[in-house]
């Protein structure tokens, strides 16, 4: 057994990935339920799926017994969004997830506190720099986060990224382009130990987008694929629609100044934020989707069927 299987404590090594606004509930389950594991995204179940967290973990367990994971943003910007995440790790931990995968910043406080019971941190990483400081705070594995990746791309193919990091002797972790068992295979074996997908798990029964979002999925090549900067501030992969073409991939030239502003940079991307949350609350619970905003990575290219995830994770593995 991969020492990535071991650290998950699961059968299958496929991560369904933590995607905010599309991780609901049902969908984290099912992925554990089919053998990988299913991570929760907690904004995206407390404010977007609507449940209290610790309930909401709660009703997770209630489909699957196995294993699931949780995400943990780092984001330095707002002491409240920090102590809320410090909030629900505690949550996490007392309803016993030994598994998190740490995004953006040090990872630092989130290891001390799941070490201590004997969990398991893996930090997103899109390049060696941010890995060695994800190395020194003691994280156990890394997700790769390649340039073909869903939501927040690196700009580094696969392969590369893999001989950028192999060196640093932890689990490897593809995260980014694997929407079929052909992809899946290749990456397994250029060595990493696994993967971890979210546009192919958008297309599934489980997922609860609206049904064009599901359809811009299967209907996409990886042409398809733009990146924009005009979401959040943070290049973000998108499928080109006339929504995106109408809002232009790269933001005007004040909000370029004061994105390039370290104090005016915070505000930004707060009023990004509360733009997107205005948009990407009304994606699910099978609301029409809103103006042709979907987000997905190149893996598009090997996703032709909405499937259900059990369906999905078979069809990799046997
Ligand atoms: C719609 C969407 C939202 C995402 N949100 C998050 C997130 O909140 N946190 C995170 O760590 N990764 C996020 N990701 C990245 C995924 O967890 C995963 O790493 C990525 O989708 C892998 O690339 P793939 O889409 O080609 O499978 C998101 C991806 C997508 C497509």
């Amino acid at each position: 057994m991969n020492k990535f299987l071991q650290d998950a404590g699961i059968e299958v090594p496929i991560i369904g990935g933590p995607m905010y606004p599309c991780s609901n509930p049902e969908l984290v389950a099912a992925v554990s339920e089919a053998g990988g594991i299913g991570i929760i995204q907690p904004i995206s179940l407390t404010y977007v799926h609507g449940y209290d967290f610790q309930e909401g973990i709660r009703y997770i367990k209630s489909l699957s017994s196995k294993p699931i994971g949780m995400n943990v943003l780092i984001e330095k910007s707002s002491k409240k969004y920090e102590d809320k995440m410090k909030e629900w790790l505690d949550i996490a931990l007392d309803e016993g997830i030994r598994f998190f995968i740490t995004s953006l910043g040090k990872p630092d406080w989130v290891v001390q506190k799941v070490h201590a019971v004997g969990g398991k941190v893996y930090h997103d990483v899109t390049e060696l720099k941010w890995a060695k400081i994800a190395v020194k705070a003691k994280v156990d594995g890394l997700i790769c986060v390649n340039a073909n990746a869903g939501g927040h791309a690196g700009d580094i193919e696969a392969p590369c990224l893999y001989e950028d990091l192999k060196e640093l002797g932890l689990p490897l972790v593809c995260a980014g382009g694997v929407g079929d068992k052909k992809a899946y295979v290749e990456m397994l074996s250029l060595g990493y130990l696994g993967v971890q997908m979210g546009t192919r798990f958008i297309a599934t029964v489980e997922c609860e987008v609206p049904s064009d979002y599901k359809e811009a999925i299967i209907k996409a090549c990886k042409d398809d694929i733009v990146f924009s900067l005009n979401l959040t501030g943070v290049k973000v992969s998108v499928i080109n629609t006339p929504y995106i073409q109408r809002l232009g991939l790269k933001p005007n030239f004040i909000v370029s100044w004061m994105l390039e502003n370290s104090i005016l940079k915070g505000l930004v991307r707060i009023i990004y934020m509360l733009r997107s949350i205005k948009n990407l609350k009304g994606l699910v619970k099978g609301k029409k989707s809103q103006q042709g905003f979907f987000q997905a990575g190149k893996s598009v290219e090997g996703i032709r069927k909405v499937e259900t995830v059990k369906k999905v994770i078979h069809s990799f593995i046997h």
